[in-house]
């Protein structure tokens, strides 16, 4: 089959494009998906480059990047399809939903369904599973940047009619994540929230996630095609980081200071992040494309009593719930750009110049 995998870590250039690659062969409870569009996101470049090595992981190689995997399965004639993209163990007290490590809104959530009998929901916490890995990122499981793949069975989710594949080839990583974040810290009417990266994957997505559920939201950018990006996907206040300083410019706006942060910057805006929150403020980390290794003002961090929380994607019963709300809400994600497979290098380097502003596909 066609596909684009690296032998090697590296940078862009361990990207190798073959016509040649052996077709993958579903092992127990697998079925085969012949993509037809798959997301690029920033992890793409992390597994690339081998980031997991640092914290002792490893995976087998050659290995396909492309975790936002949107196709058809032969094993229903013409079903189109998307991919949840985490695998975990299945059996720990996570997998199965026996744990008591729930937050506030899983609480809620459950206490909701119980009093409308809805039997068939899922409790498990799949991404605390300390084997939670995900497909086409550092798993052994090859991704979307090739033909065909082979997933879990149940990983696998029908697509409703009115939902394009480009868009859904957008929502399995930024935007379940920017979901999940959103959650977990009480995003809602009349809460305000500072989004860095208007133009990113994960910002864009928080921006119109946060914005359907009533949100006030003040995002960054840098330049002034990102700032007319950002106004059109409607955020209330824009800062240009390159002119401005963010902090300064979220008290002007909100004097107290915001309700939660959305925090996918890392080392260049922890400091940054705790100075624009209220006291009681709520900072949300998915990940650190500035740097791992953050200096942080830890008196101003405790007096202001911040609670920060972690986010590691969401669960496969939250990219149901995700994909309902991006329908009812009629949220439209914004595609950068479409490569056909054979560029997926060019389409790296554009995210990794930062060149981009929205979703980068490629196309099968
Ligand atoms: N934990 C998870 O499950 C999860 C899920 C999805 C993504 N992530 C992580 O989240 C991050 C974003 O992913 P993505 O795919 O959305 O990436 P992306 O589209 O490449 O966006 C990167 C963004 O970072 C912003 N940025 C870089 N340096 C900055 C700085 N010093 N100050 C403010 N903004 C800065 C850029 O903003 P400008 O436009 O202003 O230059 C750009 O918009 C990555 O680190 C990714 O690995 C984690
Ligand atoms: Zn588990």
């Amino acid at each position: 089959m066609k596909a684009v995998a690296f032998f090697e870590h590296g940078p862009v250039d361990v990207l190798q494009y073959h016509e040649d690659f052996p077709d993958p062969v579903a092992g127990k409870d697998e079925v085969i998906i012949d993509i037809k569009y798959c997301g690029i996101n920033h992890l793409d470049i992390w597994t690339r480059q081998g980031i997991g090595a640092a914290v002792g992981k490893k995976i087998r190689l050659p290995h396909i990047c492309g975790c936002d995997i949107v196709g058809t399965t032969p094993a229903v004639k013409g079903q189109r399809v998307m991919i949840y993209p985490g695998v975990s163990c299945g059996k720990c007290q996570y997998c199965t939903g026996s744990s008591n490590n729930r937050t506030t809104t899983e609480r809620r959530r459950r206490r909701r369904r119980r009093r409308k009998n809805d039997n068939n929901s899922n409790n498990s916490h799949e991404n605390l599973c300390n084997q939670f890995a995900i497909i086409g990122g550092f798993s052994d499981y090859n991704g979307g940047y090739a033909e065909h793949v082979a997933v879990p069975e149940k990983n696998v989710i029908r697509l409703p009619s009115a939902l394009k594949d480009e868009a859904a080839a957008t929502l399995a990583v930024s935007y379940l994540t920017a979901w999940n974040m959103l959650q977990t810290n009480g995003a809602s009417r009349k809460k305000k929230i500072l989004v860095y990266g208007a133009s990113s994957g994960v910002g864009m997505a928080t921006i119109q996630l946060a914005k359907a559920l009533g949100a006030t939201v003040i995002t960054t950018v840098s330049g002034n095609s990102k700032h007319d990006f950002a106004k059109k996907l409607g955020a209330h206040y824009i800062i240009d980081r390159t002119r401005q300083d963010i902090a300064d410019e979220v008290k002007k706006i909100v004097p107290a200071g915001v309700d939660i942060v959305i925090d996918h910057v890392g080392a260049a805006t922890w400091a940054t992040s705790i100075a624009s929150l209220r006291q009681g403020g709520r900072m949300a980390v998915c990940g650190m494309t500035s740097g791992n290794e953050a200096t942080v003002p830890v008196r101003m961090f405790y007096t202001k009593q911040i609670v920060m929380v972690g986010s590691l994607l969401g669960t496969r019963a939250q990219l149901e719930e995700l994909i309902n709300f991006v329908m009812r809400k009629k949220i439209q994600p914004v595609i950068d750009s479409v490569f056909p497979l054979q560029d997926a290098k060019e389409a790296q380097k554009k995210m990794e110049a930062g060149m981009h502003a929205g979703k980068i596909l490629l196309k099968l």
